[in-house]
């Protein structure tokens, strides 16, 4: 099994356990309102991949991702583009009267059930890549008030710089602002095996960084919906 499918099947496991805890009526009250206070209290990040090319380069950059994730406990769920098979944007989740096709609202339930966003973007033109904005552009309620980390890429050196100037413009309309820390990844097909695997020593230095970052905001935002809700 590949680490993505065992990431999936544990999300899939714990989101099952968790529906289950919240129902069950042998624990005790007390101890009920204590397990149900530490499963709720525990960040969820999606990790959004939006290239849908035969010889998609990203899947690299995402698969470290989720890899970093797992080794620091982060619960998070992998959205990859080529799985969640969208169509062209017709009418936005929040136009449909509860009979939205099944893609669209799978979707729409991983949105609406994590705490902030990591963005994996190619560069297509100095702008992000048709998949990724199309899938974004489904959504909008999803995403308020939680954040955002654009973690680009690109096949040259400048690491997809460019598609991050354009996704914190896009990703700020969506109500999820962008942290400062962006994670840039230059020569993606060289800086990575296929398993997301890399030895330059300045991507985990970087990657450091920005996750540090990333939980700080998502923590910080998560507590204040918790306290608050939305406004
Ligand atoms: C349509 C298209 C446009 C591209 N435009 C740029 C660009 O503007 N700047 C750049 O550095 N690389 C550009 N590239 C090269 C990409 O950085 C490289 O192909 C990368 O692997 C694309 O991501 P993907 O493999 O995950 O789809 C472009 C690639 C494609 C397919």
């Amino acid at each position: 099994m590949s680490p993505f499918e065992h990431n999936k099947v544990k999300i899939t496991t714990s989101v099952k356990i968790i529906s289950y805890l919240k129902q069950i009526i042998l624990i005790p009250f007390p101890f009920r309102v204590i397990v149900y206070v530490i499963m709720e209290k525990k960040m969820k990040i999606a990790v959004i991949y939006g290239s849908v090319r035969q010889n998609r380069q990203g899947i690299r950059v995402a698969k470290y991702i989720v890899n970093q994730l797992n080794k620091r406990g982060i619960d998070n769920t992998f959205v990859d583009a080529i799985e969640h098979k969208l169509p062209f944007l017709d009418k936005m989740y929040k136009e449909y009267k509860g009979d939205a096709p099944e893609a669209i609202e799978k979707l729409h339930q991983i949105f609406e059930s994590v705490d902030g966003f990591i963005i994996v973007s190619g560069e297509y033109n100095h702008g992000l890549p048709p998949a990724l904005k199309n899938m974004l552009d489904h959504y909008q309620i999803e995403f308020h008030f939680k954040p955002s980390g654009l973690a680009t890429y690109s096949a040259g050196m400048f690491g997809g710089v460019r598609a991050a100037v354009h996704l914190r413009a896009v990703t700020s309309e969506l109500g999820m602002p962008s942290i400062p820390t962006t994670f840039p990844v230059p020569s993606v097909g060289k800086n990575f095996d296929e398993n997301g695997n890399t030895d330059n020593e300045f991507i985990p230095k970087g990657f450091e960084k920005f996750i540090k970052e990333f939980r700080w905001y998502a923590e910080a935002l998560k507590a204040k919906r918790d306290k608050d809700g939305k406004p």
